[in-house]
């Protein structure tokens, strides 16, 4: 066998295992479509200043918009190191290392206690286990927008139903009316 036939077989390898494996930790890449990501974040008032954390960042165009469209500094989790390296490059290319970084990591063992906003688009098991983690870490007034994953057992604040996108404010509406 050619040493070309093994570095395809390697890189092909990589790219499945980086398409397959965040399937089975929080859900598989697929982008919010840009319209979505700008509503998302108008829906969740994100303001200049104002910390965001992209739970599985994909190629990151939700940390990068929120910074330069809305000025907010932001931090992307995305567990797959490619998609984590495209990440770091667009941030470069588009010099905003000082606002935007992006972390390879896990997002469940992510400390987001100074999150004013947080962002997902994930599986609904994902949705289901970030329930408690925001209720354990978030800080009252602090905003979770989902991208068609309501949080079970949460009333949202703001509903775009064409869009799929829900808004919870932490510490007022997040929890169940009973
Ligand atoms: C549906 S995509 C959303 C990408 C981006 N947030 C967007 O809206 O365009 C989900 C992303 O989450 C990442 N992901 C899944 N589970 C994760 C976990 N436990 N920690 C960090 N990233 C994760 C995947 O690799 C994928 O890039």
């Amino acid at each position: 066998m050619s040493t070309a036939y093994w570095l395809l077989s390697i890189a092909g390898g990589v790219i499945a295992l980086s398409i397959v494996l965040p399937a089975f930790v929080g859900g598989a890449w697929s982008p919010t479509s840009m319209a979505r990501v700008r509503a998302m974040l108008r829906l969740a008032n994100l303001a200049p200043g104002e910390t965001l954390y992209d739970l599985g960042a994909g190629d990151g165009r939700i940390i990068l918009t929120a910074a330069r469209e809305f000025g907010a500094r932001s931090v992307g989790i995305e567990i797959d190191p490619l998609r984590a390296a495209l990440c770091n490059w667009r941030i470069r290319l588009g010099r905003l290392q000082d606002r935007v970084r992006v972390e390879r990591a896990n997002f469940f063992e992510v400390d987001l206690r100074d999150a004013d906003v947080v962002t997902f688009y994930l599986s609904q098991a994902a949705a289901d286990r970030l329930k408690d983690k925001f209720e354990a870490e978030l800080r009252p007034g602090a905003r979770v927008v989902s991208h068609r994953r309501p949080v079970p057992g949460w009333r949202p604040a703001a509903v775009d139903e064409r869009r799929g996108l829900y808004v919870y404010v932490m510490g007022k509406t997040h929890a169940a009316d009973t």
